[in-house]
């Protein structure tokens, strides 16, 4: 890490205000990679864990202190207004690390009262006995990786769980905590329009308060992308896409972001914090941070790998990437998000989030307008239903030297 005064140094950029700041807790393990993948996630039993093929949770636990300890400055005085434990499988450590963990944070920052706390867990059956210890941790909002609720399907994906595991973990989520996620996937190897109404029925009679839904993507390096499965056609896709729009609205939950549909007063507010080009301090394996200064945006990435990462943590030098965000890439890296919003933004919020005047982004705005891809009044910029369908289309606008900027 350098030296705070090298973040604190002039420069061209003036930021009026600083935003409110996350933190982001990555706990890389999980009991076996699914061929979709691309998160940071490791078997526990294959990787060099130095614990036998067990998590090393109390190592692990130690080298994000000191993580956090070395990040301290940077956001020195700032209180924190949500935390995400993600992962890999967070569910996979124990009640008593993730007790220990909060508690480590807690005597290093400042949380604000109401301060959201998501865990990621996976719905297998000994991850679904340690629900209520999460909780008692200090967990607020649980995230459940279903994907499907297809047998089939489940282990096409390589899941380790079935649909009946699936449900008795959320059911259980719903009785432990006041509000938690459910992740579905679709556009499944082999799905048809049919199955992805029963996934859909089934997700919304557990009646949870939010859920993500996203298209299955074939990532790059993964086994998917070296054994591609058949998966449905693009129309399919869209016309799947349109029936999960349709089917939540059925049920009371609007689409507040691209793939997050929400009840009244269960959006996420540390994923919404990213939408709104917020700040967040990431710490643990490969995890990004993005921290706002008076006069500049810095974007850090940690160590990925885990063993590498818990060496260099607890030796003080968890970072392997240290960048300013150009200038020139702030519009796009700001609109990369907040178009994902179905609010989208208001200029005064580009204005504070990135330091540059609205005329930064006039033209292009302009163009999308032109386009039909967004609509705005006096203060606010949304993205058109159109303006949803063609994202990327629209956020590439944005980028430093398309012809509209
Ligand atoms: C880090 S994982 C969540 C937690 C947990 N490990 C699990 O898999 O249940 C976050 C979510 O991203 C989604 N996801 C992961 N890989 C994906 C892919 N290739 N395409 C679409 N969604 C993906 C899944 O819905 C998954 O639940
Ligand atoms: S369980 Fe989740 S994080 Fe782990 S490999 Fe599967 S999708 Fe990735």
């Amino acid at each position: 890490m350098k030296d705070i005064q090298h973040y604190l140094r002039p420069g061209t950029l003036h930021l009026g205000a600083l935003p409110p700041l996350s933190l982001y807790v990555h706990l890389p393990w999980c009991l076996k990679k699914c061929p979709y993948c691309d998160f940071n996630s490791h078997e526990v039993s294959r990787s060099d864990t130095g614990s036998g093929g067990a998590v090393p949770e109390q190592r692990y636990l130690d080298a994000l202190m000191a993580d956090l300890e070395a990040a301290l400055p940077l956001i020195w005085g700032r209180t924190i207004h949500s935390i995400f434990i993600g992962g890999g499988t967070p569910s996979l450590f124990s009640p008593e690390a993730i007790d220990r963990l909060l508690g480590d944070v807690r005597a290093r920052l400042m949380l604000e009262p109401d301060c959201e706390i998501t865990l990621e867990a996976n719905p297998g059956t000994f991850e679904k006995d340690r629900f209520r210890a999460f909780r008692q941790a200090g967990v607020t909002r649980l995230s459940v990786g279903v994907q499907s609720f297809n047998d089939a399907h489940l282990k096409a994906l390589g899941r380790v769980h079935d649909s009946a595991q699936a449900i008795a973990a959320v059911e259980e989520a719903a009785l432990a905590f006041d509000t938690f996620n459910l992740d579905l996937m679709y556009a499944l190897p082999g799905q048809e329009m049919d199955d992805l109404e029963r996934d859909m029925v089934q997700a919304l009679a557990l009646m949870p308060p939010h859920l993500s839904v996203y298209h299955l993507t074939i990532e790059p390096n993964t086994y998917f992308a070296k054994f591609p499965p058949p998966i449905p056609d693009e129309d399919l896709a869209y016309a799947m896409l349109d029936r999960i729009t349709e089917m939540t609205a059925g049920a009371s939950m609007q689409r507040y972001e691209v793939s997050a549909y929400a009840k009244p007063g269960h959006r996420c507010r540390h994923n919404l914090n990213y939408w709104r080009f917020g700040d967040y301090l990431g710490i643990g394996a490969g995890a990004h941070s993005k921290i706002s200064f008076a006069h500049r945006v810095m974007r850090q990435v940690r160590y990925r790998e885990p063993r590498l990462y818990m060496d260099n943590a607890i030796a003080g030098q968890a970072l392997a990437q240290d960048d300013e965000v150009a200038r020139l890439d702030l519009p796009f890296e700001f609109m990369l998000n907040a178009l994902r919003l179905r609010e989208g933004f208001t200029l005064a919020q580009f204005t504070e989030r990135t330091g540059l005047a609205p005329s930064a982004i006039e033209q292009p705005l302009q163009e999308a307008e032109r386009k039909g891809l967004v609509e705005r009044d006096l203060l606010r910029v949304r993205p058109t239903e159109r303006g949803f369908d063609f994202l990327s289309d629209l956020q590439a606008l944005f980028l430093a030297g398309s012809s509209a900027t």
